[in-house]
């Protein structure tokens, strides 16, 4: 496995690898990974001829009082699971190499935005655009690959990249949980093991709303109540928002028909957990 850290020596690769008539995989990471990147990686892995991971802690995606400076790394432990799972590249742009001084460019993809994770963090979806497309850019692969754990920003890219005529297959790999149900997130490492158990609920409640919808319950009201209640059960979990939405266009619904999804973002400790999954009503 190659590592790369400059943006001439990573276009240059992919350049040759196109010459050489090879599908580009391309797993986008923050660094410290864990199974829910891996899987990513194991699809592209599979479905193309060679792959390329990025690790870039993306300034841009971090709010001021946010966990930019404490957000998890472990290079040497990332460095030998994708040489274990077969990578062929691990990108990991230096410093200033992404916005290097005078930078000045920005894209952001608008509506979708302003909803959801976008409310408490509103230069969020602006800063993964904007790294994600400039990744896409520099890598220039055939197929992307990234988690439905962050369903919203995976619609978001998804529209940017439709919007901006993208060569670029974004694909959508499912969410992956512990076995006790947490899902799998780099930020679970922030939790100690009372703030651990309590963040257990937001995967308990998604499920109680599972079994309700299968039940026949059609109320989003009843449905987001009995989220609310269960989540609250814990006095350390501030719930930042609950919702049962579109899929795609994130509208608040009001009575479930056909895929509904259910989201919430809560905050334990110094951890701001999201989870989510899809209520199906037929
Ligand atoms: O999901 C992430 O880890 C990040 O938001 C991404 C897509 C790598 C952009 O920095």
């Amino acid at each position: 496995m190659q590592i790369i850290t400059t943006i001439n020596e990573m276009k240059a690769w992919s350049a040759k690898a196109r010459r050489e008539s090879k599908t580009l995989g391309f797993v986008p990471t923050m660094g410290y990974l864990h199974e829910g990147h891996m899987s990513l990686v194991h699809k592209s892995l599979a479905e193309c001829d060679v792959t390329i991971v990025s690790s870039y802690v993306n300034p841009a995606q971090f709010g001021p009082n946010e966990d930019l400076d404490t957000y998890p790394s472990a290079p040497e432990k990332d460095r030998d699971l994708l040489l274990s799972a077969g990578v062929d590249v691990l990108f990991r742009p230096a410093a200033g190499e992404i916005y290097p001084k005078g930078y000045k460019t920005y894209v952001s993809v608008e509506g979708i935005t302003a909803k959801l994770c976008g409310i408490s963090r509103p230069d969020f979806f602006r800063g993964v655009t904007t790294v994600v497309l400039k990744l896409f850019n520099i890598v220039a692969p055939d197929k992307a690959y990234f988690g439905e754990k962050d369903w919203q920003q995976l619609a978001v890219i998804e529209t940017m990249v439709r919007d901006l005529n993208m060569d670029v297959e974004i694909r959508r790999m499912p969410l992956l949980r512990e076995s006790d149900g947490l899902a799998m997130s780099s930020r679970n490492r922030y939790l100690d093991s009372s703030e651990r158990n309590s963040a257990l609920l937001l995967s308990r409640a998604l499920k109680m709303a599972q079994e309700k919808t299968k039940n026949g319950e059609r109320s989003a009201n009843k449905i987001r109540d009995e989220i609310r209640q269960i989540i609250n059960e814990s006095s350390q979990a501030k719930i930042d928002y609950i919702t049962l939405c579109d899929p795609y266009n994130f509208e608040e619904v009001t009575n479930l028909n056909g895929k509904t999804l259910a989201a919430l973002a809560v905050k334990i400790g110094s951890a701001r957990l999201i989870d989510n999954c899809i209520l199906e009503s037929v």
